[in-house]
């Protein structure tokens, strides 16, 4: 989760009860990260914690970083033991006298980030050499039925939909050699099909959008935005819409690399 974009409001609330999937399809990344006890872990786009909270659990110190100050609050007070830190990713610094980190991961959070040069940066500078990168976002693809219902929606009522697109999601092909320009050594890099169920049956596709969507409909008339809601859902539903619940067209792409 979690970086600016135009009107892309963040409500740990709504994050919390509606669209708790994210977190939990996280904790298999993890895994991949295996943090040892006494690593220092930084969780790039922390949300409201959970998987910073997971890799605590395995006796790393995990500092959590959003750009949502909302996310944070709710962080700190379901986890008050850990470090919360409200920043922009593509600006992160260690703090005076801070030691570098031994990794950086990032869960469901990058696709936000719009400069991933700048993220990069910020990463290599948060690690010591050797230190590993461990992240999975959306790739090329990533909700493509979704994105296509919606901007044929935002085409027919004429808003310029490209000046607000609020994701990034690059291809292998495009990421591997910025995290090489970058200084990194790519250990692992695969774009892969993770149909997701949105959850809460019906309302599973709305609760999507509201919590993401909101950069593509700010300044939208409620009327319009329930009448693009009720027009996506119909065009999806043929595509997405099984045995009573909405599954998303995720596509994710996974990577580990190595600051040299
Ligand atoms: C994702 O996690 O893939 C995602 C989340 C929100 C909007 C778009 C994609």
């Amino acid at each position: 989760m979690s970086k600016k974009t135009i009107e892309q409001k963040w409500d740990a609330k709504h994050y919390d009860e509606r669209i708790g999937y994210v977190s939990q399809l996280g904790v298999g990344l993890v895994e991949l990260l295996a943090p040892q006890s006494g690593e220092r872990i930084l969780d790039l786009g922390c949300g409201t914690g959970d998987l910073a909270q997971q890799i605590a659990q395995r006796g790393a110190v995990c500092v959590g970083t959003d750009y949502s100050a909302d996310m944070i609050e709710k962080a700190r007070d379901k986890y008050p033991d850990l470090s919360f830190r409200v920043g922009d990713a593509e600006r992160f610094r260690l703090e005076e006298g801070e030691e570098p980190y031994d990794a950086v991961f990032s869960n469901a959070a990058l696709h936000w980030m719009k400069r991933p040069e700048a993220v990069i940066e910020s990463v290599g500078l948060a690690l010591r050499p050797g230190g590993r990168f461990v992240a999975e976002f959306g790739g090329s693809g990533n909700v493509g039925a979704i994105i296509e219902a919606l901007t044929n929606e935002l085409d027919r009522i004429g808003v310029d939909w490209k000046a607000r697109f609020p994701w990034y999601f690059p291809s292998v092909g495009e990421y591997a050699p910025l995290l090489e320009k970058g200084g990194f050594e790519v250990r692992y890099a695969e774009l892969y099909d993770r149909p997701t169920p949105l959850g809460s049956g019906e309302d599973g596709l709305n609760n999507w959008l509201l919590a993401f969507a909101g950069s593509l409909l700010s300044g939208i008339d409620s009327d319009t935005q329930r009448e693009i809601a009720v027009n996506c859902a119909a065009a999806l539903k043929p595509k997405l819409y099984r045995g009573g619940e909405w599954i998303a067209d995720y596509r994710r792409l996974r990577i580990t690399a190595k600051k040299k």
